[in-house]
């Protein structure tokens, strides 16, 4: 039976703090260990991941190949453009045949129904990469991160900035799961998916919606913020202007708890939605976030091959 890893609900609260513990392991035994070598287990040996991608990216490619390869398996990439898939073959049909020929899918499009769709068709695991409403991915090694860094998932105080994107869509449903506060700063017009924030609700989160930056990070212990613009948006000067009050900026941290932890998935558009100051400054942990993409992404591929 194929896990798919469609959204963090997929998976659970359960599950998503196995994830969580067994990344902390793995990361921590590789410590002593040179950097070119396999986790020993090697519990992915022989195993091959499908990467198809439909939009740019540096870390998720990355560290899914690195995570296959660090568990004994290995990672072929597709980019859609090179493929009949950008020719119009469907996305039924790519399944199908992915399904013969691999062991796994991880793929990174726009229109979230596309997924699904490869999902309901195919016999072998679908990860989602990143669609145009989720990022669940990039969450596991966030919410690994928030851990690492000495904070309690129950009852944390998370404030999101800027636009209600993909990205704060999972840290939202994270909310829920893992049962913490999330404070969402942004524009009128710009907020989160309700469907998300509904589930979170009723799953125990707690989700607070304000137009008001300093209240959304008024004592937050993680301060989360995104590009502005996410890739295939329409973005344009309104978009942009209505953001400008939401940047994270050294005045708006100073708000935070004092021992408060900024994250970003990156890229960064620096002095866009994170000034320079912050995001290189001593509360930035920005770049333990990105290694953790590896780290968390080995976890997710063990769950949705069952491994876990
Ligand atoms: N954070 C993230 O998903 O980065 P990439 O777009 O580089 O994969
Ligand atoms: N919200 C961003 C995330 C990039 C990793 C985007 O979708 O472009």
């Amino acid at each position: 039976m194929a896990h798919d890893f469609l959204s963090l609900s997929d998976a659970g609260g359960d599950a998503l703090a196995a994830m969580i513990n067994d990344a902390m392991d793995r990361k921590s035994l590789r410590k002593d260990w040179a950097k070119a070598r396999p986790d020993m287990d090697a519990p992915l040996a022989g195993h091959v991941l499908a990467m198809i991608f439909e939009k740019n990216s540096t870390r998720t490619r990355v560290s899914f190949d690195m995570a296959m390869r660090q568990l004994g398996g290995s990672a072929l990439i597709m980019e859609s453009g090179s493929t009949q898939l950008g020719r119009g073959e469907t996305v039924a049909d790519t399944a199908r045949v992915l399904s013969r020929m691999v062991d796994a899918i991880m793929i990174r499009t726009d229109d979230h129904a596309k997924i699904e769709e490869l999902a309901h068709y195919a016999d072998v695991p679908v990860i989602n990469g990143l669609t145009d409403l989720s990022h669940p991915c990039q969450i596991v090694a966030d919410l690994l991160t928030v851990v690492e860094q000495g904070f309690a998932l129950p009852g944390l105080q998370m404030a999101w900035l800027g636009d209600g994107n993909n990205v704060a869509n999972s840290l939202i449903e994270a909310a829920g799961l893992m049962k913490f506060t999330i404070r969402i700063g942004g524009p009128p017009g710009y907020e989160p998916d309700v469907g998300f924030i509904e589930r979170a609700r009723a799953a125990g989160g707690e989700v607070i919606l304000t137009n008001d930056p300093r209240e959304a990070v008024s004592g937050a212990q993680i301060v989360v913020t995104d590009t502005w613009v996410s890739m295939g948006q329409p973005g344009g000067e309104k978009h942009v202007a209505a953001m400008q009050p939401y940047q994270v900026n050294a005045d708006l941290m100073a708000l935070a708890a004092p021992a408060a932890r900024f994250l970003h998935c990156l890229p960064a558009h620096r002095n866009e939605e994170v000034t320079d100051e912050v995001i290189d400054g001593h509360q930035s942990v920005v770049w333990d976030e990105a290694e953790n993409r590896i780290h968390a992404q080995k976890s997710v591929l063990l769950w949705a091959l069952e491994k876990l």
